[in-house]
């Protein structure tokens, strides 16, 4: 009786196995005869009712069933596997002829080119490179630097205040005081960084720009010293022997203090549009610094002395590539930006 129900339930189920079109359907019949719960784990738990003869004889079908079962079960699957790999396949083939589709590559802006450049050089002369932050203190722009609060410098720059009393910086100077008491005499530091005025903005006058400040503090440190370097970094970046001229220029963090001039680069002296028929551009501020500048950055003046500079990269970057608008340099615009 026993045998004839499993063997029409071997059969029928082949037969469903053999039929079933998804592995979805295939799962079901699957469960619903060899699961936990299913038709023939039904059936060996009827089994505790029969002789021990029984037992045997229909034990031995039962396994036989199972396994006859689970083989068709398994090779149905797998014919289920392969056809969903070579359905894949078909979906997916590539064509490895086809040319590759044209990514431009992208470049470095020519801000941060020439501000990289500037940065090897220094840290080859022994100098460290350092961060400041752009939103500053008060102190640290101003006072610290010589600039106190009802000197008429502050009037030079058209400050950007911030509620809590804060500014965002307005030169990279500050970082020559963060430098200082960080670092100790002697010293060697450079600081390229963003800076920020209150300007009306038109070709050569944005209110975010770049400077690249630079100081070196030791013993006995002359002006000599400060032009040697400054016509190293001149003709590193011009890729030629550039020709300087220094003239008194007034920041309250310098004394002496200079605004030193290139020879124009376009038309070589005798005077072109570029250089407003001067035949020298100003280009970088520098000076000695001052002792009491010394003295807020922790360091004795009568032990230590030292130059500073603030080379304004914007400015440098439209030297060298006769870039006419500054705006042009933070517009984003690809058309300007693919040229680097
Ligand atoms: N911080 C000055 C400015 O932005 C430039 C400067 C730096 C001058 C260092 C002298 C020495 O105008």
């Amino acid at each position: 009786m026993l045998e004839k129900t499993l063997q029409e339930l071997a059969q029928s189920t082949e037969a469903r196995i053999a039929a079933a079109e998804t592995p979805d359907a295939l799962e079901a019949v699957r469960v619903e005869v060899l699961g936990r719960k299913g038709t023939l784990a039904g059936i060996s738990k009827d089994m505790g009712k029969l002789t021990p003869e029984q037992k045997a004889s229909i034990g031995k079908l039962l396994n036989a069933a199972k396994q006859s079962l689970e083989a068709a079960l398994d090779s149905k699957k797998a014919a289920f596997d392969a056809a969903a790999l070579s359905a894949r396949l078909d979906s997916e083939w590539l064509d490895l002829t086809l040319p590759a589709p044209q990514v431009k590559p992208g470049s470095l802006h020519p801000l941060t080119q020439i501000q990289q450049e500037i940065e090897d050089l220094f840290v080859s002369l022994g100098f460290t490179v350092l961060d400041g932050p752009e939103v500053e203190t008060e102190y640290n722009n101003f006072d610290a630097l010589n600039i106190p609060a009802d000197h008429p410098a502050r009037d030079m720059q058209d400050t950007f205040w911030l509620q809590n009393g804060h500014v965002l910086r307005t030169h990279t100077s500050p970082v020559q005081v963060r430098g200082m008491r960080k670092l100790g005499p002697p010293l060697r530091m450079i600081a390229p960084g963003r800076v920020f005025r209150n300007e009306e903005v038109d070709p050569s006058h944005e209110h975010t720009f770049y400077q690249l400040e630079g100081m070196m503090i030791d013993k006995d440190v002359s002006v000599a010293h400060l032009l040697y370097f400054m016509k190293t970094l001149l003709g590193a970046i011009f890729k030629r022997e550039v020709t300087v001229r220094l003239r008194p220029g007034f920041f309250p963090f310098v004394e002496p203090g200079f605004e030193l001039d290139i020879q124009c680069l376009i038309c070589g002296g005798p005077g072109c549009p570029v250089c407003k028929h001067s035949g020298w551009v100003e280009l970088l501020p520098c000076g000695l610094v001052n002792p009491n500048v010394l003295r807020m950055g922790g360091i004795d003046p009568e032990k230590w002395n030292g130059f500073a500079f603030g080379l304004g990269l914007t400015r440098l970057v439209m030297m060298r590539y006769a870039i006419d608008d500054i705006r042009l340099l933070q517009s984003g615009d690809l058309r300007f930006l693919n040229q680097f």
